[in-house]
């Protein structure tokens, strides 16, 4: 186990009225309760946002998903600048089987490679569209 110690300081009241969460010294926080994740603002969605649980994900690391975490700073979203922020997917985005580093910033890989992925893997959690993208 790693050695963090994990205070859960946002509450679901808290994280729902988007309170900017604080960080102490060895001090972690994460967003309790459900969070929908959205496409960013400049695309015009063409399915639901989905909702994320970080409580029904605690049988893995936070860095199994916040991968770029050094266990320090603070973590930052998925389409933080730089990440997985471009709203267009590459030509040729598959190689070997694998989304490539260029098409994985593509944010909608990004989550399917990750998200449907590991539950494919893990033959557990969401694999089909509805499930993730309710029907509004
Ligand atoms: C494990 C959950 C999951 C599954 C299963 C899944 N998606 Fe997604 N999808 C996401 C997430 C997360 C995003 C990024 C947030 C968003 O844009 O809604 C996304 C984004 C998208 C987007 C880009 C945004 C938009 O609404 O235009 C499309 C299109 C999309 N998904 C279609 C699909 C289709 C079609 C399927 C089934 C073949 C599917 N998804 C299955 C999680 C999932
Ligand atoms: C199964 C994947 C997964 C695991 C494991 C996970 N997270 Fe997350 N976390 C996410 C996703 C997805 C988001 C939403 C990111 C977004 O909106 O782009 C998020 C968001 C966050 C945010 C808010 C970031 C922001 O600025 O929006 C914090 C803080 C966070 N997680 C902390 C943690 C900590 C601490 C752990 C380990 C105890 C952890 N997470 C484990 C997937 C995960
Ligand atoms: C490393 C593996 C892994 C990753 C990455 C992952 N999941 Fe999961 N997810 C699981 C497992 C395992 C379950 C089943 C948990 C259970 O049933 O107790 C699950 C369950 C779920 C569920 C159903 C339970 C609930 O919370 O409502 C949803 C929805 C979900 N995941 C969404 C996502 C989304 C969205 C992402 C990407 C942002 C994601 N997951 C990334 C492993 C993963």
């Amino acid at each position: 186990m790693f050695r963090l110690r994990i205070l859960i300081c946002c509450l679901l009241i808290l994280f729902v009225s988007g309170i900017t969460m604080t960080w102490a010294d060895d001090s972690v926080c994460f967003p309790v309760g459900s969070r929908d994740i959205k496409a960013p603002a400049s695309v015009e969605a063409k399915r639901s946002p989905v909702g994320f649980n970080h409580s029904t994900h605690f049988d893995f690391t936070c860095n199994e998903c916040h991968h770029k975490w050094d266990r320090k700073s603070q973590i930052t979203s998925c389409q933080t600048s730089g990440c997985h922020d471009q709203t267009t997917a590459e030509k040729k985005a598959i190689k070997d089987g694998e989304y490539t580093e260029e098409s994985i910033k593509y944010y909608m890989y990004a989550y399917h490679a990750q998200c449907r992925d590991c539950h494919k893997v893990e033959k557990a959690g969401p694999t089909g569209c509805v499930e993730c993208h309710p029907k509004n």
